[in-house]
């Protein structure tokens, strides 16, 4: 775990980078980097503004940065404490505590700089900033299996393209029986969430449902032995996979079983051989959002070996 101080500045954040390098007689910064040079863009007002450099004054991490113009920026409010976090389930954990009675500015998730990072303000009025380090970007499989819980409060803030593309990506590798790829997926936003709202109880407030299906002229049957159906067990897999890809990127998500298929099917006119298997609401988990008294109750190894 790393422990760093994080500066804001409206502007004159060069400025500061020289008056400081002169101070602590530093060459240059490091890793310095303009809004201008963001791969993803930036306004042509904020192109020279600072995004990032860092000093190191007395072996601290001192980092630098201005703020996007027209955002709000308080002179004496614009310090941030820095945690590099060492794992995915600490950084989730110092995350939710921070954010208890505290404002969240971002929410963690992925960015061009780390796998994991957040910003809020706690109740004190105290600004954190929280990354996971490039060490731990290899975010541990059990790191995420235990830190997922099905959220069931979400916020209306809308799911970023970018990460829903993530999402989807996770989705469209997932294996398949024969690798036959019958996966068939229905994103649900804005108007057409009323639909998704007349067939289950579930959506939860979630911005985004994934409609998990899978198509039944293309999936694999065990044919040679009992012809069992293998589709349902793909889309099961694909929901997983969409799943825990949305736990990584910061989001919350829910599995519902909760609808009915046949209505589903009408109002979204799917065609008939498109099998509907799983709901997946995804967005920003509410404030309040908390794992269900279910979600800790899980039976002992030896109860579920065979
Ligand atoms: C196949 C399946 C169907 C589910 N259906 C629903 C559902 O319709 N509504 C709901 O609120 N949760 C549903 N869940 C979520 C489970 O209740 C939840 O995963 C379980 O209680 C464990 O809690 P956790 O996800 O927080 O670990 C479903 C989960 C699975 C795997």
């Amino acid at each position: 775990m790393s422990f760093d101080v994080f500066l804001n500045f409206n502007g004159d954040c060069r400025a500061a980078l020289d008056f400081y390098s002169e101070i602590f007689r530093i060459s240059e910064p490091a890793g310095l980097m303009t809004y201008g040079q963001n791969p993803g863009g930036s306004a042509d007002a904020d192109k020279d503004r600072i995004l990032y450099a860092s000093l190191p004054i007395f072996g601290r991490n001192v980092m630098f940065s201005d703020c996007p113009s027209g955002e709000p920026f308080a002179k004496g409010n614009n310090i941030a404490l820095t945690l590099g976090c060492e794992n995915v389930e600490e950084i989730h954990r110092i995350f939710a505590a921070l954010s208890d009675g505290g404002e969240v500015y971002m929410p963690l998730g992925k960015t061009l700089f780390s796998e994991l990072y957040g910003m809020v303000r706690d109740k004190f009025e105290i600004a954190w900033q929280l990354s996971l380090t490039a060490f731990q970007c290899a975010a541990a499989f059990s790191d995420l299996a235990k830190g997922r819980f099905s959220v069931r409060r979400f916020k209306p803030q809308p799911v970023e393209n970018e990460k829903l593309a993530v999402i989807l990506e996770a989705g469209r590798i997932a294996p398949t029986a024969c690798n036959y790829q019958p996966q068939r997926i229905k994103v649900v936003t804005g108007a057409d969430l009323a639909k998704l709202d007349a067939c289950s109880p579930c959506r939860f407030g979630a911005p985004t449902v994934i409609i998990a299906c899978y198509d039944n002229t293309v999936s694999a049957k065990r044919s040679t032995i009992d012809g069992k159906e293998l589709g349902e067990i793909d889309a099961s897999i694909v929901t997983t996979h969409l799943m825990f890809a949305a736990h990584e990127q910061g989001l919350g998500s829910c599995w519902v079983a909760h609808f009915d298929p046949a209505k589903l099917k009408g109002l979204f006119a799917f065609p008939e051989n498109i099998v509907p298997i799983a709901l997946l609401p995804i967005g920003y988990p509410a404030e309040d959002a908390k794992p269900a008294a279910m979600h800790t109750k899980k039976n002992n190894l030896e109860d579920i070996l065979l």
